[in-house]
């Protein structure tokens, strides 16, 4: 049997209060599936800027390239607003994902039918929706240098740089089409060609894999701000959507309002595998480190449970055991469990940890 390593990153905010619960169904999955790992912990982000003095040390990272699997809970809150920029705690995940070469992020975006009221958008809009965003993650305008701001006579001038090269289109585009391949066979390819030359780059090159190594699926084109449109218009239109760094940063927001709550959608960022089969991938919630509920045991725990279910799938190859997760958190969510960020009239609400209680039960009555 292979034993896991895990290294644990709760981070800021209500990190570590869904951390906490993520191991609880971690401990289940060692009792009831057999799931053999060992487990490390460490600091990132603000915490870890105040211990160390630095939001990512060169120790968490040997320890994040060394694990089998990251998961990572949130990192930031205002209190660090007045720092340096390269002190920030969202520079230790910027850190994190650029040495470990994590160029896929996928954010599924799925509205769970007990929850289609809880959207702000009509139910049948929502009702039933599926989406995955594949969003470059290392590249583009959060990494492109120069990346700076400079004195010039009368004031400043700011400078970030969009840059994309052939190949790092390609690799993100056949992540893409593998991945429309195991779901409805469609990718809408987003960027802005009418005014961008990286979109234009983008575009030529995704159509060049499409028609080379992906002609089985379908693919389209949408430009980046009719996107924004038509993921409220008709968001079940989409299947996979395959963008760059900056505007998945900005659709995957959108696409989470769609299901009810950013409290429920999770994320895997992947690596490309090596020759020994190793392949990085770190595991987060799509939601931030909320720090004004944080410490007080009601952030919703099902973002980054789903998270710990998309680890399962993608680095432990363990599909039955993710799909388990997935029934439960439907299950009870078809009960009437609710944290206060989910809540409806009638419903009932739990804390964190009951939450996590109830979805323990229900993975208990599913095997
Ligand atoms: C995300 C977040 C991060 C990003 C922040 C925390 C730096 O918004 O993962 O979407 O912009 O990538
Ligand atoms: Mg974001």
């Amino acid at each position: 049997m292979t034993t896991y390593k895990i290294l644990l990153l709760p981070g800021d905010g209500i990190g570590p209060e869904i951390m906490e619960e993520t191991c609880r169904v971690l401990g289940w999955y060692a009792n009831k599936r057999a799931l053999s790992f060992i487990s490390d912990q460490d600091l990132v982000g603000g915490i870890s800027y105040e211990v160390h003095g630095n939001p990512a040390t060169d120790a968490m990272i040997a320890k994040a390239k060394a694990a089998d699997a990251v998961l990572f809970a949130a990192v930031g809150g205002s209190k660090w607003d007045g720092l340096p920029f390269k002190n920030k705690p969202e520079q230790g995940l910027m850190r994190l994902r650029k040495d470990l070469g994590l160029f896929a992020n996928l954010r599924p975006a799925l509205c769970f039918e007990a929850l289609k009221d809880a959207s702000t958008l009509k139910p049948d809009i929502v009702s039933g929706l599926d989406l995955l965003i594949v969003r470059e993650l290392i590249g583009g305008i959060y990494f492109g240098k120069p990346k700076e701001i400079t004195e010039i006579p009368g004031g400043k001038r700011a400078v970030d740089t969009q840059v994309y090269t052939t190949a790092e289109v390609e690799r993100i585009a056949r992540s893409a089409f593998e991945l429309a391949r195991l779901r409805r066979k469609h990718v809408s390819s987003v960027e802005k060609s009418n005014v961008m030359m990286t979109g234009v780059l983008w575009r030529e090159t995704v159509w060049r894999i499409h028609d080379t190594e992906f002609p089985d699926i379908e693919l389209n084109n949408i430009l980046s701000d009719n996107c924004a449109m038509q993921l409220v218009r008709a968001p079940k239109q989409f299947d996979v959507i395959l963008t760059d760094n900056l505007f998945g940063d900005i659709l995957s927001d959108e696409a989470a309002q769609l299901t009810g709550s950013i409290g429920m959608l999770p994320s895997a960022s992947l690596g490309a595998r090596t020759a020994d089969g190793h392949m990085p991938g770190l595991y987060e919630p799509i939601h931030g480190s909320a720090p004004d509920i944080a410490g007080k045991g009601v952030a919703n725990p099902i973002a980054m449970l789903l998270s710990l279910g998309m680890c399962l799938r993608y680095s432990f190859g363990r599909v039955e055991d993710a799909v388990l997760l997935e029934k439960a958190v439907d299950k009870v969510l078809n009960e009437g469990y609710r944290t206060p960020d989910i809540m409806q009239e009638g419903q009932i609400s739990v804390s964190t940890s009951g939450m996590t209680d109830a979805i323990m039960k229900a993975l208990d009555s599913l095997v």
